[in-house]
């Protein structure tokens, strides 16, 4: 993930910009720089490759600014080459920036047309374009910066600093987090409080669509609509450890909100995001065309991240899937043909019984491919060939963060299944690519349904049991969002496929157990009549008095009119994603939960975050 950093100070910052940027390395990144204001002009220095690069680099050229921003860059849009590397700057603006402009090759056509000349290729350049096309017009750099945030789309963080303002940064959140740090007659911006450790313990965390004004004297800071707003300044304890809370309550509640970036960034791994195109960042020992069937194994989050990868393997690739819980796939007996594929999935990489899988898949001669978030893990090192998840440490035990960015990454790699062979057309693949580009947005705005779900979660708090229902891929969502439910809560929970509802369930179904639906309103062709179906299933709990949580999007709650429905609306998205942005509701309503009945969230009473025995 880039790293973002902004020091408006006393004495020259270039230094202290590095120094921040190192405590940044943790995240990944491939080149890095830093721009600063020299007697009024933007300077800029970068480099490909590591911090020292950069640091050798200021030796021979120093900056003597007394303001400057700097970032550490992982590769999206284009190369990781000097050109490409942040800042990017025109005469008038300097921006660095984290995350994805969705927009860019609109934006980037729109000020092609109208002269501006760009250095680099990525998505980034466009916004200091679009800032200096905003001051040529006359505006001042605040409104100029205004009017460009209302025209970018994504989920992303940007800080930006001018040719002559010696007194003004300005910083800006929309699904990528940024934090200001409060010195002594020094103010700072950075992507996390581990960043801004050695110069402040002072943090005010931007909420989702805030942006910063910032002055040696203090920070301004405004919502979406433009109001001033108050942060809370919270004492950050970053500086003796590289992970923290954040301003959150728990680490689970932190990573909740971290998805944005962490899928954004997993995805941007996976996708050549010029091209619209998924792009591999590993070499498969294996051709796709010559797998005639592929097992999934793994266990708890990672095993329903399988279950969902099933439908988009079927789906994308017409591939045969076999999916088992890790703790079945060795003991059954399943015939495996040599050179097939097995996937095995896994956070922590130390599971043992998915490890076990993974041995006796590879005894069986089977190419093995896992999917991990530890990249020196067992599993990893047993693998061969690793395609990592970048969702960052996980702390809290119930596992949210590196759900999705697996989801993600098995989308990519059933995408790229599909195309090599020759199920998927160029134009399936972009729209495709297009839709999980869009991803992280989306999830910001499930983040944003925050406040309802908490209201909702206190009425769960005195049930016994909750029932979760979905069909397609939100049956495993289903089956995810019970399992949060029970890790954390403690209240019993079960997932079911919404067909199965009248095979059993039903028979539970009273005014004293909640059935949380999962339903986007399905609009492939080949699932005509699928919510549909749901529906029928909701009426059939409303008139057994049960009480109905339907998670949907705009034409699904149109559509949905059964009675005692409480809706929670998501965005209309393309349906192959909805697995990643549906998590959310799901596993916000489990830790809301668990919050109100004040259970231990990060570490639930018998659960352990890696399971190394079987
Ligand atoms: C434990 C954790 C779960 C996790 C499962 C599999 O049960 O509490 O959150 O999903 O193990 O772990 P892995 O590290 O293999 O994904």
């Amino acid at each position: 993930m880039c790293g973002i950093v902004g020091i408006i100070g006393r004495k020259a910052v270039a230094g202290h910009l590095v120094d921040a940027l190192k405590r940044l390395e943790y995240r990944g990144y491939d080149s890095a720089g830093v721009a600063t204001l020299e007697k009024g002009t933007l300077t800029r220095r970068r480099a490909e490759g590591k911090l020292r690069a950069l640091e050798a680099k200021l030796e021979r050229e120093p900056l003597s600014g007394q303001i400057g921003i700097g970032h550490t860059r992982w590769a999206t849009h284009g190369r990781p080459t000097e050109r490409n590397a942040h800042p990017h700057a025109t005469e008038k603006v300097a921006v660095v920036h984290n995350g994805i402009i969705e927009n860019f090759r609109e934006l980037r056509e729109k000020l092609g047309k109208n002269g501006a000349k760009f250095g680099s290729e990525t998505d980034t350049e466009v916004v200091a374009h679009l800032v200096t096309d905003e001051m040529k017009k006359g505006k001042s750099p605040i409104d100029a910066v205004a009017a460009t945030l209302k025209q970018l789309r994504g989920a992303f963080a940007l800080a930006f600093i001018f040719a002559g303002e010696e007194d003004l940064m300005i910083g800006a959140r929309k699904g990528s987090p940024l934090a200001v740090g409060y010195g002594s007659g020094e103010m700072y911006l950075g992507s996390d409080a581990i960043a801004l450790a050695p110069f402040t313990d002072l943090i005010a965390y931007l909420e989702d669509g805030d942006w910063a004004i910032v002055t040696h004297a203090g920070v301004e800071i405004r919502d979406v609509n433009g109001h001033k707003v108050e942060r809370p300044i919270i004492k950050s304890s970053a500086s003796s450890q590289m992970v923290d809370k954040g301003n959150h309550k728990h680490f689970m509640a932190k990573e909740i909100h971290e998805q944005p970036e962490v899928v954004g960034h997993t995805l941007a791994h996976y996708i050549d995001m010029t091209t619209e195109r998924v792009q591999l960042p590993i070499d498969l020992p294996f051709d796709w065309k010559n797998i005639k069937r592929l097992s999934i194994s793994a266990c708890g989050t990672a095993f329903y991240a399988g279950l969902v990868a099933k439908y988009w393997f079927e789906r994308f690739s017409h591939l045969p899937v076999e999916i088992d819980i890790a703790s079945e796939f060795r003991y059954r007996e399943a015939p495996l043909f040599a050179g097939d594929l097995a996937i095995f999935i896994s956070q922590s990489g130390e599971t043992a019984d998915t490890l076990a899988s993974l041995r006796y898949a590879k005894e069986n001669k089977q190419h093995v491919l896992s999917v991990v978030n530890v990249p020196m893990s067992t599993i990893a090192r047993e693998s061969d060939v690793v395609a990592p998840t970048l969702a960052g440490p996980e702390i809290g035990v119930a596992s949210t963060k590196a759900f999705t960015c697996q989801l993600a990454v098995l989308c990519c790699l059933a995408v790229a299944a599909g195309r090599s062979r020759g199920v998927l057309s160029d134009q399936d693949e972009q729209n495709l690519v297009r839709a999980l580009i869009e991803t992280p947005r989306h999830m910001a705005a499930a983040l944003s349904l925050e406040p309802q779900i908490e209201a909702l979660a206190r009425t769960l708090t005195n049930c016994h049991d909750v029932l979760y229902l979905g069909r397609g891929t939100s049956y495993p969502v289903a089956l995810e969002g019970a399992l949060k439910l029970k890790e954390i809560s403690y209240i019993h929970a079960e997932g079911y496929a919404a067909g199965e509802l009248k095979h059993g369930p039903i028979a539970l179904i009273d005014e004293t157990m909640p059935v949380v639906v999962i339903a986007p309103y399905d609009k492939s062709p080949r699932r005509e009549g699928v919510f549909e179906k749901t529906v029928s299933n909701m009426q059939e709990v409303a008139a057994r008095g049960g009480r109905i949580i339907l998670i949907t999007d705009p034409k699904g709650a149109r559509e949905a009119t059964v009675e005692s429905t409480l809706v929670l609306t998501l965005p209309d998205m393309a349906t192959t994603v909805t697995p990643l942005v549906y998590a959310i509701p799901v596993q916000l309503l489990a830790y809301h939960t668990a919050v109100a009945l004040n259970t231990d969230v990060d570490q639930p009473r018998n659960l352990a975050k890696s399971v190394t025995v079987e």
